[in-house]
């Protein structure tokens, strides 16, 4: 189950994202926002944050205008490793390297293709459970 947020900045966005998993077959959860009337991304960030730190959800999407606001937030909650990722090289390092578990969007600096793409890679790459990276991921929540 992926869980999936996004403020007022990324409701599109999201939109398209949502019809790429459905044709994928890929479930996921919507824990909003559901308009795009404005609203605050911290609310959104963080109920995708818990829903993955939680178990609910394997792995999260969240979007914003940049991405940015939306990502600090999520990375407030332990347990969380979200990535903000504008190309593929970055989302596909990430999860090999960081087992990023939620990846994050700016919806006013890509574009819908590439979002995919970005999404694709994040959702396609393993971690590479490397020992040097392992070390380095506990390190972060020591
Ligand atoms: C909303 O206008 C915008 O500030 C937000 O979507 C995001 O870019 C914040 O980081």
């Amino acid at each position: 189950m992926i869980a999936l947020g996004s403020d007022h900045g990324g409701f599109y966005l999201k939109q398209e994202l949502m019809k790429h998993l459905e044709e994928r077959g890929l479930e996921y959860t919507d824990y909003g926002t559901y308009s795009d009337a404005s609203c605050d991304y911290p609310v959104y960030g963080k109920a995708v944050a818990h829903a993955v730190a939680d178990g609910e959800c394997e792995k999260g999407i969240i979007i914003c205008g940049t991405g940015i606001g939306i990502s600090i937030s999520a990375n407030k909650v332990p347990g969380v490793r979200a990535a903000l990722c504008g190309d593929c090289f970055s989302a596909e390092m990430t999860r090999l390297h960081n087992d990023a578990n939620i990846l994050a969007l700016g919806a006013r600096v890509v574009g819908p293709g590439l979002a995919i793409k970005i999404v694709d890679t994040f959702l396609d790459t393993p971690f590479s459970g490397d020992e040097r990276h392992v070390r380095r991921i506990k390190q972060i929540e020591d």
